[in-house]
């Protein structure tokens, strides 16, 4: 055995003896270690086979009652120096929430068995690619692992050579909320999570390592790692270009991902390609551009809302080896979801008989998980262990007013400042209030490992000489009138607004430049096809100045916020708007 894994194996043998593990089990990824797990939970009742003629090999997990979403407010960073995680974190010093963390891992997994699970986040032979290891009592947790990463024997495989990984522990402990946490040590890359078996809380690959711990280590090493998805615009020209997208969790980057463009759209050719729905890495490749990666393999979509009319493309994912969490059923064994237009939920995602009276029938945050493999819009491209070069980073939020339909930043730095403004009405994606306005920066609120200042000014370093950076885009799909209804339609129509970036990006069209950035000119956004209203159109690319300047001396409250570290920069540039706003 090399010394690299003796190191591991005194890891786990460590963790199986604090927790009192009856078994301790290595998952080497294969089809038969999955097909056993799942016997076994269908056994447990962890698992419930759906409609096996409709949805072969798909399966239902209702979580617990009180664990149906992330908990931010018993997330920490742990970091020596409080200062180090900011303010935009929780912070609990390291010695005390490892002793914390020691007395609730003592004797937690006997009678269960300690999974290993190895995994690699990122192509398996990518430079940009990073691996962990996630020690779990949860098989639900260990099949999630195996559609959302590339695990088992390759990863351990990478381990081995590396030497490097996230050390990762998971135990659903007895679910109780109030010995619930989620811990990360990022100067050891390690993460301790305990009390819950839901998606990020539990799946410790996904915002744990591949953002949280991720973004600590990407700014050690000169990279990023971000809350965005990734799609490929391919021209009739057949000429792509790549797009990262950073909104909130339940803002609709999975449907952004695989949207299918209107027809007339189709008809001259135009495609749209899926590399990643949630999670980028991305690093400036030699050539000066930023290339970017997906590290997840697959997709843990919110469910509800997900139609075919939203999302085709996922629509046709689920029909196979899928884990659904938290829907409702139909009479014949189908999941089922509010926003679906076909089908009646007999039972709800609790599993009670379903009755209107007791809210929505599936969880507003139910959830699927599936390979990214059986997207229809998937691209091999998003194997390429050098990952793709980015011609456009896109930040965006959920307001009801304000916020125009899209704009872009006058530079990089402008950009950096839009993304560190950006605000969003809360989600269902996290336990509290919903449709509350709060601040987001880069939709990494939840996610940032380290202080929101020290973040903001590695962001601004990547604007050196020989840097061809993406230019830097905002967009709302999210606007209301007087009456609540939606201006814009969204989602196959967003296409419209993704082509006059690209435009931009050539060079093509001049735009229309306001105090805060670059809007469409007059005629700029195709309309053909498209059914809107003049009057509408014009507010939602209209800037309200007075709106405006509330706006940025909002905006300047919260950068205050972070103290000296946030980089005067983005106050130059915030008086940049202001005075221009007149
Ligand atoms: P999301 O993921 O916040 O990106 O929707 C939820 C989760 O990881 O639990
Ligand atoms: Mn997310």
């Amino acid at each position: 055995m090399s010394s690299k894994l003796a190191e591991l194996n005194a890891w786990v043998a460590h963790y199986a003896d604090l927790t009192g593990a009856d078994r301790v089990h290595w998952c080497d990824g294969s089809e038969e270690e999955s097909a056993r797990l799942v016997e076994l939970m269908l056994g447990s009742g962890d698992l419930i086979a759906l409609n096996p003629q409709t949805h072969p090999n798909c399966f239902l997990h209702r979580s617990s009652v009180s664990d149906v979403a992330r908990v931010e407010h018993l997330t920490f960073v742990c970091t020596a120096n409080r200062d180090d995680a900011g303010p935009n974190n929780h912070w609990m010093d390291p010695e005390q929430a490892k002793a914390k963390m020691a007395a609730l891992y003592k004797g937690c997994m006997k009678g269960r068995t300690l999974y290993v699970v190895p995994y690699c986040m990122g192509p398996i032979d990518s430079p940009l690619a990073r691996c962990g290891v996630e020690i779990t009592d949860s098989p639900y947790v260990v099949a999630n692992m195996r559609l959302m990463t590339r695990m088992g024997a390759a990863a351990l495989a990478r381990i081995e050579r590396e030497g490097t990984f996230v050390k990762g522990v998971h135990s659903t402990g007895d679910l109780n909320p109030d010995r619930r946490f989620i811990m990360h040590f990022p100067e050891e890359l390690g993460i301790q999570s305990f009390g819950s078996g839901y998606g990020g809380n539990a799946l410790l690959g996904k915002k744990c390592h591949a953002l949280r711990i991720a973004s600590w280590q990407a700014r050690q090493e000169g990279w990023l790692a971000e809350h965005m998805l990734i799609l490929g615009v391919e021209n009739p020209q057949g000429e792509t270009h790549y797009i990262a997208a950073a909104f909130p969790s339940a803002c609709g980057k999975t449907n952004l991902a695989m949207l299918i463009p209107p027809q007339g759209y189709r008809e001259a050719g135009w495609k749209i390609w899926t590399v990643g729905d949630d999670i980028c890495w991305m690093r400036p490749g030699a050539d000066g551009r930023l290339y970017a990666i997906n590290p997840e393999a697959g997709y843990f979509g919110v469910a509800p809302g997900t139609s075919a009319k939203t999302n085709p493309n996922a629509l046709a994912m689920l029909t196979h080896d899928a884990i659904f969490t938290n829907v409702a059923v139909t009479a014949d064994n189908q999941p089922w979801w509010e926003g679906l237009p076909d089908g009646t939920p007999v039972a709800d995602w609790q599993g009670r008989a379903f009755d209107p009276a007791n809210g929505p029938a599936a969880h507003p945050n139910s959830r699927f998980t599936v390979s990214a493999r059986q997207c229809p819009s998937y691209t091999p491209m998003a194997e390429d262990p050098q990952g793709v070069p980015l011609s456009a980073i896109v930040f965006g939020g959920r307001r009801e007013s304000l916020v125009p339909l899209v704009f872009e930043a006058r530079d990089w730095t402008h950009g950096v400042l839009v993304g560190a403004g950006m605000a969003s009405e809360t989600t269902a994606a996290a336990t509290g209030a919903v449709g509350v306005v709060r601040r987001d920066s880069m939709a990494m609120k939840p996610f940032a490992g380290y202080n929101f200042g020290d973040y903001f000014a590695h962001w601004l370093s990547f604007d050196k000489p020989g840097a061809k950076l993406p230019k830097i885009f905002h967009v709302n799909w999210f606007r209301k009138n007087a009456g609540g209804k939606f201006l814009w339609p969204g989602f196959g129509d967003n296409m419209r607004v993704l082509e006059w970036m690209i435009k931009r990006v050539k060079n093509e069209v001049p735009g229309h430049a306001t105090a805060i950035g670059i809007l469409p000119g007059e005629g700029e956004l195709n309309r053909d096809g498209l059914n809107i209203d003049a009057a509408d159109l014009q507010a939602l690319l209209h800037v309200d100045t007075h709106a405006w300047r509330t706006e940025v001396g909002a905006i300047a409250d919260y950068l205050e916020e972070f103290g000296e570290r946030t980089p005067a920069a983005l106050f130059e540039e915030l008086d940049k708007t202001a005075r221009q706003l007149v």
